[in-house]
């Protein structure tokens, strides 16, 4: 049996990992400034999350959400904590599309409605009503393309408006700083002001921080740079730090009833001990405020490099653009300078995402790499 053949594969194959560096089978060492796609969050192999996980695998691995698991209440007393997060409940699944496939599900329960409000250039996953509010016709199926789903340009309250004038509009699904779609964000205007227009027209917010969260904008979630009350909030990537874990907050607002969701293989002890792990490891080695200072250093070593027109995001999820296509520059970066980094649907951007647990001299060693490639694509 062969793969299906979905992914356009790097020629490399790593064997093993630690902190900020893969290792391939030759043993050959590289930089890894994109975290697996923002997902590696307290670093690869970190000693902690390895020995709680080995000790909870000699405990009890699974069991469903037909029994009590304390792992489950300890992980929500945590988030709350390190959030401060305090007026949510915690539903817990596997990935982030099922995330935004369960917080568009309750948006459409409490409300009745069932339009979604989404963005230009957004990306919230592949499965049913996720990837129908992705703005990507290409991974939208027929299947998919029932949803009603009004796109928005990012930043237009007018459009906003006159989308929900339309009636049957049950949520907004917003990324606070988009990922995929190449590091744009709304103002705190912006995010103000479709909060009252919610509100007026008795509809939900989501913010979708399954990228964003978690501490990799130096704020736990990036919605909190903005001050303002998201009603639902989805969660993964950084939050299993490569245990495939994914959450919905859900506000205290929005009430539960038996049934209403469920999921076999969500909040699993072993999930919870990964996702148990890294809030202990964010928390004691500090990394959400490295993750703010060592933003900062590197932000200011790269102001030097001319052939960077601009720079998006914040804290470790940042964007780099250029004026030119960079699928060659990371390409050459990649196989010749051993540094992984990520891409977008913007074609003229690099995007970095290390481990928050990333320090200076490793990001020395990179912009001193992207000079050379600089350099020699010129030359
Ligand atoms: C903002 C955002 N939402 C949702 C998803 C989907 O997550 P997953 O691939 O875990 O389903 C992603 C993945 O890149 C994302 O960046």
């Amino acid at each position: 049996m062969g793969l299906f053949n979905v992914y356009p594969l790097f020629d490399i194959t790593p064997v093993r990992a630690q902190d900020v560096y893969i290792y391939d089978k030759d043993d050959n060492e590289y930089l890894d400034l994109y975290g697996g796609h923002a997902v590696i969050s307290i670093g690869h192999s970190h000693p902690t999350y390895v020995k709680r996980l080995s000790d909870q695998l000699d405990k009890i691995a699974f069991y469903s959400n037909s029994i009590q698991n304390p792992l489950q209440q300890q992980m929500a007393d945590k988030l709350a904590r390190l959030s401060g997060c305090h007026d949510y409940d915690l539903f817990l699944c596997n990935s982030g599309a099922e995330a935004n496939e369960n917080a568009l599900k309750v948006a459409s329960f409490a409300t009745g409605k069932k339009k979604v409000i989404a963005f230009n250039n957004s990306f919230h996953g592949r499965t049913s009503a996720a990837v129908a509010v992705t703005d990507n016709p290409k991974i939208v199926a027929p299947i998919n393309a029932q949803q009603e789903v009004i796109f928005c340009e990012l930043g237009d309250v007018n459009a906003v408006e006159k989308a929900l004038e339309t009636g049957d509009v049950c949520c907004i699904i917003i990324e606070t700083i988009q990922g995929v779609g190449g590091l744009d964000e709304a103002t705190t205007s912006f995010f103000d002001l479709i909060v009252t227009l919610s509100r007026k027209h008795n509809c939900l917010i989501i913010a979708d921080e399954v990228q964003s969260g978690f501490g990799r904008t130096g704020d736990f979630f990036a919605f909190q740079k903005h001050k303002w009350t998201p009603d639902l909030i989805p969660i993964a990537k950084g939050m299993g730090n490569g245990f495939p874990v994914g959450g919905v907050l859900i506000h205290h607002d929005i009430k539960a009833s038996f049934g209403m969701l469920g999921t076999t293989f969500g909040g699993n002890h072993l999930a919870c001990t990964a996702v148990n792990a890294v809030l202990d490891v964010i928390e004691s080695e500090n990394l959400m405020q490295k993750a703010n200072d060592t933003s900062t250093y590197f932000l200011d070593q790269i102001k030097e490099i001319k052939e960077i027109k601009r720079v998006k995001g914040r804290g470790l999820m940042l964007g780099l653009e250029f004026d030119f296509p960079i699928a060659e520059l990371r390409k050459d970066l990649i196989l010749n300078h051993r540094i992984f980094t990520g891409n977008s649907k913007n074609p003229n951007l690099i995007r970095i995402l290390p481990s928050l647990t990333v320090q200076q001299h490793h990001l020395d060693h990179f912009v001193t790499a992207l000079k050379k490639a600089l350099k020699t694509r010129t030359s």
